[in-house]
């Protein structure tokens, strides 16, 4: 899981993350403290998922060398804008405890159907602040989350630095496959959240995903992380549980074939949070 894949800027990145979305508080730091033991060298918190602090904690109890992780956070919807970005990034790194980022990412793109004509603008300098961090060497790279590639191209008219990630629900029931190949082709690296489907979906229970689990020997989730690898995606599975965590780190042993990962591609349908971003009120 540690094998490493290089940005766009030539950063190397965990080709695996442990995702932290709907951990509480609570049990945050004990979780992250259990998944760097189990292995995971690469963490994605945010600013809106309210554990940032307890991350941290879990950071410091491993007792790894900060330069072997590899840490994301993302600034917030409501931090958007030019001089609230630079503050959002502080107070993350505040809460983390951190000196520095390896990735930071703007969670939603600004859309028109909230802010009409200001969403470009208020996109464009929300990059121009990331920008400038970038430079003053406070994040080793920065991209976007929950973009599609409309609001790539739309930022790209105005950027000066390339995106080097973008962040996007992908699993097999809200594949996103010509969305990737786009982002893709712009030389973004596409990082998957809710692999696994989220809270809400049926993905796990799919009686195809079962099928194709059983020829493999393993489980549908490793079959779903599997298929997001394939796809040249960088999947961030999320759990609690130590068992899981481990079975989420182990699907390089074996491949999908095309019929399958096409037969894969075209479930659809099955629920969880497919989050349109052109819709979304954030
Ligand atoms: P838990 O944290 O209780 O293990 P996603 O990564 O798509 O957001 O999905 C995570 C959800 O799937 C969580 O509810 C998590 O619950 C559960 N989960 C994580 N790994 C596995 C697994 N290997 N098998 C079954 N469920 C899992």
């Amino acid at each position: 899981i540690n094998t490493m894949r290089k940005l766009n800027n030539g950063v190397k990145i965990p080709c695996v993350g442990y995702g932290t979305f709907r951990t509480p508080e609570d049990v945050a730091e004990r979780a992250v403290a259990d998944a760097i033991e189990v292995g995971y060298r690469h963490i994605d918190t945010a600013a809106v998922y309210g554990n940032e602090e307890a991350v941290g904690r879990g950071i410091k109890d491993a007792g790894i060398n900060r330069k072997e992780l590899f840490i994301t956070s993302k600034l917030w919807n409501t931090e958007r804008g030019y001089a609230s970005t630079k503050k959002a990034l502080q107070d993350s790194l505040d809460r983390l405890g951190l000196d520095y980022l390896d990735l930071y990412l703007i969670h939603w793109p600004a859309n028109e159907k909230q802010f009409s004509a200001d969403a470009k603008r208020l996109n464009a300098e929300t990059w121009r602040a990331m920008e400038e961090m970038y430079h003053e060497g406070k994040i080793r790279a920065i991209g976007l989350s929950n973009f599609m590639p409309h609001h790539v191209a739309e930022l790209m008219e105005t950027a000066e630095i390339k995106p080097m990630v973008d962040q996007i629900e992908v699993h097999p029931g809200w594949p996103h496959t010509e969305e990737i190949k786009k982002l893709q082709a712009m030389d973004l690296l596409v990082e998957a959240w809710a692999p696994l489907g989220g809270q809400g979906s049926s993905v796990l229970e799919n009686e195809t995903l079962q099928q194709i689990a059983a020829r493999h020997h393993k489980s549908v989730a490793q079959v779903c992380l599997r298929w997001v690898l394939q796809q040249g995606v960088l999947p961030l599975p999320k759990s609690v549980h130590v068992s899981r965590m481990q079975q989420n780190t182990d699907f390089f042993d074996f491949e999908l074939t095309p019929d399958e990962m096409k037969q894969i591609s075209a479930l659809r349908d099955l629920g969880g949070q497919c989050a349109d971003p052109d819709e979304v009120d954030y």
